[in-house]
């Protein structure tokens, strides 16, 4: 990437009072999206992990702000020279750890346009626009995942927000009294989830004031779904304790191997119980647009709320998360609460956003997820999901087929749990040999994979969800894997 910058004759540092002059901005902005386009055409060619160590950044930048402001295109030298070279690169199509992501082209562009408007959405009159955008760009996604219209989404940053939402909105309808009188007296609740839910459900549920044995595990079977069973019989003991089930959490597509809860079965406990359920599909979410996937979410539209994100797996920048409820009086009953200086002549007419989180003030993330539902069109959206899922499938088959690796679990959607299991070699020696290869593919620079546990046992995670992402790329990473492998059987150090 280029990384010389030249100052625009005419440039200054700032004046001394107000903002950079139009046509300045103009010229720098011109600059930084030529970068911004050779930095996507080139970010395959760059190593996806940065060769960085802990304090390298920090230590090349000034411990303090500078007194006197500086000339931009300083500024922007040394954000090429000095940043750039830092950065884990979530754009890179060679980039397969967490879950691989994209800032699409026009995601970005919508990310630019809203940092330009600025505006904040805590009520319908401070934005009717990201109000409204974000009102008609949550439905279309609710139509393209093919949740009923019952369900309103609200747009948060990331999905364990949407989650403690959801879960303060399942303690106002189970709990009622919490919210004026806290929990002192309250009874001893519970929150249900699997043993593969994600983190992000203990912290709401701790953050809820439930604490950390509010949170009941239940266990899964052996594709690492939650087993129902063991679930009701959990309930059915709390409830004899005088414990209150408040809620449960079912997963489709868990953050270590995109196992299914089966949702159906799990609403039906529920029901059964009076429970909230919500679906936590923050990865797999946006697979329900592909009618051949649609039978892993069958039971979700029982939900009373469902997360799913955008910045993950829909080509949205970070961040952006939906949360779709059914009973949207509930997030109001628990977060609803108007001082006079944000009442508005449009109460009770138009939507305030800051009455479903703890957020007043919000950006304008519609915006962004809109330029990319309306350049890709739903025919696009599902055309690449379909060959991240081809190619996650494929990369499935070449572990089946190759001796001394083993696929961990099923592959629903496009991520794939494999492990290195040469033998004659005893579970502890495979679990070194794998954080080994793991270590080893991730320090070549060429692609950036990452781990999980699962029993007790060391996994490697792929996960395909990259734009520019191609059947070369994870063959790449294949060949890398096996080359690892060969190197650790040999004892290369
Ligand atoms: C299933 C699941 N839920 C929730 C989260 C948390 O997402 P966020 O980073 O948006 O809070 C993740 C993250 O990977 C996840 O896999």
């Amino acid at each position: 990437l280029p990384d010389e910058v030249t100052t625009p004759a005419g440039a200054t540092t700032a004046p001394v009072l107000g903002d950079m002059a139009p046509e300045e901005f103009r010229r720098w902005a011109q600059e930084v999206v030529d970068w911004m386009a050779d930095y996507l055409a080139g970010v395959g060619e760059l190593p996806v992990l940065p060769g960085v160590v802990p304090g390298e950044l920090r230590s090349v930048l000034p411990s303090s702000a500078p007194e006197r402001g500086e000339d931009f295109g300083r500024i922007l030298s040394d954000y090429r020279n000095l940043v750039v070279p830092a950065v884990t690169h979530w754009n890179h199509p060679a980039f397969f750890a967490y879950f691989a992501t994209t800032g699409s082209a026009p995601g970005i562009l919508g990310e630019m346009l809203a940092a330009a408007l600025n505006v904040n959405a805590m009520v319908w009159k401070s934005s009717p626009a990201a109000t409204e955008l974000e009102e008609v760009v949550t439905d279309w996604v609710r139509e393209l995942v093919g949740l009923p219209g019952a369900f309103e989404g609200v747009i948060n940053d990331t999905a364990s927000s949407s989650s403690l939402y959801a879960l303060a909105a399942a303690r106002e309808a189970g709990l009622p009294e919490a919210r004026e009188e806290g929990l002192a007296n309250a009874p001893r609740c519970r929150v249900y989830a699997s043993a593969e839910a994600h983190s992000s459900i203990d912290k709401a549920v701790i953050t809820l004031g439930l604490g950390r044995a509010g949170t009941r595990r239940v266990a899964t079977d052996r594709a690492f779904r939650m087993d129902t069973e063991a679930l009701r019989r959990a309930v059915e003991e709390d409830v004899r304790s005088g414990v209150r089930p408040l809620a449960v959490v079912a997963t489709v597509g868990t953050t270590s191997t995109t196992s299914v809860d089966p949702v159906d079965l799990v609403a039906d406990v529920a029901a059964e119980n009076g429970m909230w359920l919500h679906v936590d599909a923050a990865y797999a979410g946006p697979a329900a647009c592909l009618p051949e996937l649609r039978h892993h979410f069958a039971g979700w539209e029982r939900a009373d709320s469902v997360v799913l994100n955008p910045h993950k797996w829909l080509f949205t920048p970070v961040d952006c998360s939906i949360l779709f409820c059914r009973r949207p009086e509930m997030l109001r009953g628990a977060f609803s609460l108007t001082p006079e200086y944000l009442r508005t002549s449009e109460q009770g007419e138009a939507r305030n956003l800051m009455d479903y989180g703890v957020a007043l003030g919000r950006r304008f993330r519609a915006l962004k997820l809109w330029f990319v539902l309306r350049w890709f069109g739903v025919e696009g959206v599902r055309a690449r999901l379909r060959e991240h899922v081809r190619l996650a499938r494929e990369v499935a088959a070449w572990v089946e087929a190759e001796d001394g690796w083993d696929l961990v679990a099923p592959v629903p959607f496009s991520t794939v749990v494999l492990r290195r299991v040469p033998a004659g070699s005893d579970p502890e020696a495979q679990d070194r040999m794998n954080a080994d290869i793991l270590e080893r593919v991730n320090r070549s620079g060429g692609a950036f994979l990452s781990h999980t546990v699962l029993g007790g046992r060391v996994s490697i995670r792929l996960a395909v969800g990259n734009l520019r992402t191609t059947g070369e790329h994870v063959r790449t990473a294949w060949e890398l894997l096996r080359n690892a492998a060969a190197e650790v059987d040999g004892g290369a150090g």
